[in-house]
């Protein structure tokens, strides 16, 4: 299951507008899976990498897969601005999982499993995680922090009523 379409023009949006998640989230990611430089990670429904720009920048080489080429684009872009240099950048969805080759520490997917065949992802993963690694599938629900003018603007509307 791929969203082919759904997500096209949406690119440099998501890259500009789009919540990070908070340095405690990360720092906890890292010491949980002991990501010191030794383990690979895979970033699947990466976007424009608000998942992999971070992890793969404490030194972790990374896969950032999407299979919208405007995510992939701005995401290289964003990581390259930021001297982040080990990424891979790879187009393809949930469905060319068995492609990537190499085993992984961990497999990240940051507001994106909902769009998969979430069963046939997991069961595929079962051989591409390590023993000692895991997946992180994160939500905005709780993580995501007003990062952005236009949060602020909403917070500022919500408790001011
Ligand atoms: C809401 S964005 C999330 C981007 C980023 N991971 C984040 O945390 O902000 C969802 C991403 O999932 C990708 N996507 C949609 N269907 C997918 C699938 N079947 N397999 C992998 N990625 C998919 C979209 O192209 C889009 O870039």
């Amino acid at each position: 299951m791929t969203n082919g379409g759904l997500f096209a023009g949406t690119g440099a949006f998501y890259a500009r507008f789009r919540p990070g998640y908070p340095k405690v989230f990360f720092d906890d990611v890292i010491r949980r899976f002991g990501l010191d430089g030794s383990g690979r990670l895979l970033d699947l429904g990466c976007g424009t990498g608000q998942l992999t720009i971070p992890l793969a920048g404490h030194g972790t080489e990374a896969v950032g897969m999407d299979p919208e080429p405007d995510m992939l684009t701005e995401a290289a872009q964003h990581a390259a601005a930021g001297k982040v240099g080990n990424v891979t950048w790879v187009r393809g969805g949930s469905a060319d999982l068995s492609r990537q080759p190499g085993r992984f520490r961990l497999v990240t997917m940051g507001r994106s499993f909902h769009w998969m065949d979430r069963e046939q992802v997991l069961r595929t993963l079962a051989d591409t995680v390590e023993d000692r690694g895991g997946l992180v599938i994160a939500d905005d629900g709780c993580l995501a922090r007003s990062t952005t003018p236009w949060q602020h603007i909403i917070e500022g509307c919500s408790t001011s009523s």
